[in-house]
């Protein structure tokens, strides 16, 4: 018989579920994204987040069973992502998940949102893709781990501020485009030149610490487009040409610093294998970038199926190690909202 399990993922602004079966076939799956929502303050709202998960949560759970044909009797168990995220938004998840399984009868299990966005890259493959490094590179996360396992982990190092792909969108707000703003701005660079401005690549040359800083580079770039000392952008009236050489050079200054840590981490732990997942890993300048840096080091280098880099439930397959091992939570489940960097935790 077909193993069956639902997944919740509300960890920050797309509400989703997916019915998932043991070998990672996706069965029904359904995301409501918020961008509408947040678009007009150039960034997520924690508050507005929480309260449209709580109006799209059932209709989107109902929709990925629906697609996916299966009984709510015949699932095994009810996945549930419950950190790191947004606290307001990851409750919605878990309240929902915790009534669910209290109403069908079927046991919870909370996962790790980050190490689910690595599992992500081993969904469609019939080989495991552990041990790996894996590198997590989204609107919130810009974290290395040594995956041993899908469960034994250890964090490399990350992001000492912003996220990569929260740099992305601050810098695209600069630059007038919509958010969220990585997808538009890395549009716009196709037709700039990387070379032309010459912005910092933070903590790059530092070879004693994996760790990435992009809040400087975002400065950077503010300065570079209203001058040193000026304080309004707003009012800098820059051709598209410009602009353009803005987001190439300032896509380019990321993408050094991604793929440059990514490849001391493999250097330093000697894992033949890199793992990518999150938004940013559907970046096609990165996706290129780290394949050549990869290929000339003999390593392999697996990216999350691009419709499955941003948020979604479907990598919550990474509940079935978990459900392997018999390894259930309660009804006491609580919500982590910081990220979980010791080794060897779920
Ligand atoms: O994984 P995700 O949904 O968010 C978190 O879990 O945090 O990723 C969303 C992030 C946003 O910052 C978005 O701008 C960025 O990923 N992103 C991109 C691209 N596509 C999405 N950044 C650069 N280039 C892209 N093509
Ligand atoms: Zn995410």
């Amino acid at each position: 018989m077909t193993r069956l399990l639902l997944a919740i993922e509300s960890t920050c602004d797309e509400t989703a579920a997916a019915v998932i079966t043991r070998d990672g076939q996706i069965l029904g799956q359904s995301i409501a994204t918020q961008e509408d929502l947040h678009q007009r303050f150039s960034g997520v709202v924690p508050e507005i987040a929480a309260r449209a998960h709580l109006e799209r949560m059932i209709p989107v759970v109902d929709s990925a069973i629906k697609q996916s044909g299966v009984q709510p009797k015949d699932l095994e168990a009810i996945a549930v992502a419950t950190h790191p995220g947004l606290p307001g938004s990851l409750i919605v998840g878990l309240a929902t998940a915790k009534g669910l399984a209290l109403a069908w009868q079927k046991p919870i299990v909370g996962i790790n949102h980050v190490q689910a966005h690595i599992y992500a890259c081993g969904l469609g493959r019939s080989t495991s893709i552990y041990p790996c490094i894996g590198f997590v590179v989204s609107g919130g996360h810009t974290s290395l781990y040594k995956c041993e396992t899908a469960m034994d982990w250890e964090y490399l190092g990350g992001t000492i501020d912003d996220a990569a792909g929260e740099c992305f969108d601050k810098v695209a707000v600069m630059l007038g485009l919509p958010f969220p703003g990585g997808p538009e701005l890395s549009k716009l660079a196709k037709t700039g030149d990387p070379k032309s401005i010459a912005f910092p690549r933070p903590l790059l040359d530092d070879k004693s610490r994996l760790e990435f800083s992009f809040s400087g580079l975002k400065t950077a770039v503010r300065y570079h487009l209203a001058g040193t000392g000026k304080q309004d952008w707003n009012e800098i009236d820059l051709a598209p040409q410009d602009k353009a050489n803005v987001a190439a050079s300032f896509e380019q200054a990321v993408v050094d610093c991604l793929v440059g840590k990514c490849m001391q981490a493999v250097r330093r732990t000697g894992l033949q294998r890199v793992c990518v997942g999150g938004g940013v890993a559907a970046n096609s300048v990165f996706r290129s970038q780290l394949q050549s840096a990869c290929e000339a080091m003999g390593c392999e280098v697996i990216f999350a199926p691009r419709e499955l880099c941003t948020d979604n439930a479907a990598m919550g397959a990474l509940a079935w190690e978990r459900i392997d091992r018999g390894d259930f939570d309660d009804l006491t489940l609580d919500v982590q909202p910081g990220l979980i960097r010791p080794s060897k935790l779920k």
